[in-house]
């Protein structure tokens, strides 16, 4: 390989509705498919203290309390993407956060009918992939 600079990163949750579902192979399989890389991958309980700092954006707004119930009740997937430009190409292939408009042959748009219960979660920017890979995998760092 003649690049230099090293593949961008990206952070992945497979939601606990996905793992519920028996769906974390099916959307790992899609991100391999597109050719992305995974650099490290854990299967664990989000504790309350982390769903704070993860979602520090929206710890004030009315949504939260119910989302912190989910994304804490029960096992996730979390995962490390690589490739190019992998922040948006993962963003593309999740599709828009609300599952009943996001488009058919994204992953929420095949898969889920909610704006809570979406199945994936995944780093919107440069910044929060940085910010969100740090808590997850702190020695990636
Ligand atoms: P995610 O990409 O993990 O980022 C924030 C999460 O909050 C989002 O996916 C949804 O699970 C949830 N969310 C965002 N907006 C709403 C909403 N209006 N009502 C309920 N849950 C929401």
């Amino acid at each position: 390989m003649s690049s230099s600079s090293p593949a961008e990163r990206t952070l992945v949750l497979i939601k606990p509705d996905a793992v519920r579902r028996g769906l974390v192979g099916e959307v790992i399989s899609r991100f391999e498919r597109k050719g992305l890389r995974i650099d490290a991958m854990v299967s664990r309980t989000m504790a309350p203290a982390l769903a704070d700092e993860h979602y520090a954006e929206h710890v004030d707004k009315p949504f939260y309390p119910p989302l912190k119930d989910f994304m804490t009740g029960g096992p996730l997937v979390a995962l490390v993407l690589s490739g190019d430009q992998v922040i948006d190409v993962v963003r593309g292939l999740v599709g828009s956060t609300d599952g009943r408009r996001a488009a058919a042959g994204t992953i929420r748009g095949d898969f889920s009918l909610s704006n809570r219960e979406n199945l994936v979660h995944a780093s919107d920017s440069t910044d929060s992939a940085k910010r969100e890979i740090a808590l997850w995998f702190p020695e990636l760092d």
